[in-house]
C-alpha cells in the first residue's frame, strides 16, 4: 500500500477530535500513514505565558533564538507527545519525531529578516520508511535541521507537501479549521486546478495560513493525484475524505472531483 500524508492543524487538535480515532482505524487497515502537525496557536499562547517578546517583519513573526526554544518545546515536545500519547491510548501505535531526528528534514534560513525560519532543502525518507515498515504511524513535528545553525522553525503545511512529494504519497489531506478554500465572496470552492490555485494566491483571495497550505498541495501533486483541504472539526472528516467524500477543496493535477482521483 502506498503511504498517505495527513496534516493536522493546531487549531483542530483536541481530545474530542475524531481524527485520531480515524488514524487508528487506518492503521488497523494496514494503511501506512505519516501525520504532520502544526501548533501555531499553542506557540502564541506559550510565548505570551512565558513573556517572550514577539517581533514582526512584514506582518510575519520573527523567530529569534529565544522564540525557537519555545517553538521546539511546544511543537516537538508538548503537541507531538500529546498526539502520540492519544493515538497510543486509542489502541494505535505511533512514534513521534521532529525533522531533526535522523536528519529527516534539511533546511536553511529562508529569509534572514524572519530569523530562524527554515526553507526545506531536502527530505530523507529513510527515517519515515523505517517507522512505516515497522507498522508505526509516524507523527512529525515541523522542525528542520541546518548543518551550521541546528534546528529551524518550518511551516507544517510545507513539511507535509515536501514529505508527500518525497515518499510518493497516494493521498495528501489537510485538516484545518475552515470548510475549505473560499472564493472572494467567502463561498467554499470544491475543486481547483493548479493554475486556478496560483491565481487565487496572486490575487490575494487566498491569504495568511491558507497560502502555505495551497502551495503545499501543489507541491504534493508531484506524487498524489489530488490534494484535499477539508474541515477537521467535522466528525470523521479524515475517513470520509479517504473513502471519497471530499468535502472541502480538492486541488487536482487535472480538473475534476476528489472522488474522480481514484479512476
Ligand atoms: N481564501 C481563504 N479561504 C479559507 N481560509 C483562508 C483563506 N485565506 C486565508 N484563510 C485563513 O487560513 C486559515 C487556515 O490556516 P491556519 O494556518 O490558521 O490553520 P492551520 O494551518 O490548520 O493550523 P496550524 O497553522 O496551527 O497548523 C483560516 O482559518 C483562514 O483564516
Ligand atoms: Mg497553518
Amino acid at each position: 500500500m502506498k503511504p498517505i500524508v495527513i496534516k493536522i492543524g493546531g487549531s483542530t487538535l483536541g481530545s474530542h477530535d475524531t481524527t485520531l480515532e480515524d488514524l487508528v482505524e487506518l492503521q488497523r487497515r494496514s494503511q501506512p500513514t505519516v501525520v504532520v502537525h502544526g501548533g501555531g496557536k499553542d506557540i502564541t499562547q506559550w510565548l505570551e505565558k512565558l513573556g517572550v517578546p514577539t517581533h514582526f517583519a512584514r506582518g510575519l513573526r520573527v523567530t529569534d533564538a529565544e522564540s525557537l526554544e519555545v517553538v521546539m518545546g511546544v511543537l516537538a515536545g508538548m503537541v507531538n507527545k500529546e498526539l502520540v500519547a492519544s493515538i497510543n491510548q486509542l489502541g494505535g501505535r505511533a512514534i513521534g519525531l521532529a525533522g531533526v531526528d535522523g536528519c529527516l528534514i534539511r533546511a536553511r534560513v529562508q529569509d534572514p529578516e524572519l530569523g530562524l525560519v527554515g526553507a526545506i532543502t531536502g527530505v530523507d525518507r529513510k527515517p519515515l520508511d523505517t517507522l512505516l515498515d515497522a507498522g508505526y504511524i509516524a507523527v512529525v513535528a515541523p522542525i528542520g535541521f541546518d548543518e551550521q545553525l541546528g534546528p529551524l522553525n518550518i511551516n507544517a503545511d510545507t513539511v507535509a507537501g515536501e514529505i508527500a512529494a518525497t515518499i510518493g504519497a497516494q493521498d495528501l489531506v489537510f485538516l484545518t479549521d475552515v470548510e475549505g478554500v473560499c472564493d472572494k465572496k467567502g463561498k467554499v470552492i470544491s475543486s481547483l486546478s493548479r493554475t486556478e490555485a496560483q491565481k487565487l494566491i496572486a490575487s490575494g483571495v487566498v491569504g495568511g495560513g491558507m497560502i502555505p497550505k495551497v502551495e503545499a498541495c501543489l507541491r504534493g501533486l508531484a506524487s498524489a493525484k489530488a490534494a484535499l483541504i477539508t474541515d477537521g472539526r467535522v466528525p470523521h472528516a479524515l475517513l470520509g475524505a479517504l473513502e471519497g467524500k471530499g468535502n472541502g477543496t480538492t486541488i487536482l493535477k487535472k480538473h475534476g472531483a476528489w472522488s474522480a482521483k481514484r479512476e
